[in-house]
């Protein structure tokens, strides 16, 4: 997915058609929240008033559901995503020491678009890999045994030198 992290991706004509054609579900601030970072990468903090608005509930309220779920982004991510797992097996096979070398030698600290918008690095909880642990999922697709090797070679390919 190519995106330019410094371009503002928010618009709003187009969250508020989204908002609206959800409007009608059940529980719909989630499927709305999931339909807007679908479009645009992340959830913009400029839709939830949009979001409150329409489901008749408060900003706060609006804003309590993004939170509650560690699946919305807050920000729109780097060219390419890396959600590392820091569940059980992957933290006995040393994921630990992958996610400090990712920080100290790349710059890429998980949560943030490190690497000038090239590398986003997520921490996610169990991807169902674990014979393979260290596991990950590199643009949607599993890798498994990492190592400092394979995370080095990983973020070559995001296009940026490490430091
Ligand atoms: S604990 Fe990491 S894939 Fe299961």
């Amino acid at each position: 997915m190519a995106m330019n992290a410094h371009h503002d991706l928010f618009d709003e004509a187009r969250a508020r058609d989204i908002i609206a054609g959800l409007a009608g579900l059940e529980g719909a601030a989630l499927p709305m929240l999931h339909a807007l970072q679908e479009a645009f990468g992340y959830v913009d903090r400029r839709a939830i008033p949009l979001i409150a608005d329409v489901l008749n509930i408060s900003k706060a309220e609006a804003h309590g559901v993004v939170s509650f779920y560690h699946d919305f982004r807050d920000a729109p991510p780097g060219r390419h995503v890396l959600k590392l797992c820091r569940a059980e097996a992957c933290q006995a096979r040393g994921v630990e020491a992958l996610a400090q070398r990712l920080e100290a030698k790349h710059g890429c600290v998980a949560g943030e678009t490190g690497l000038t918008g090239a590398l986003t690095v997520e921490n996610v909880y169990c991807l169902g890999n674990c014979a393979l642990a260290p596991a990950a999922l590199f643009d949607g697709e599993p890798v498994g045994r990492l190592d400092a090797a394979r995370v080095d070679a990983i973020v070559a390919t995001c296009g940026s030198a490490p430091k």
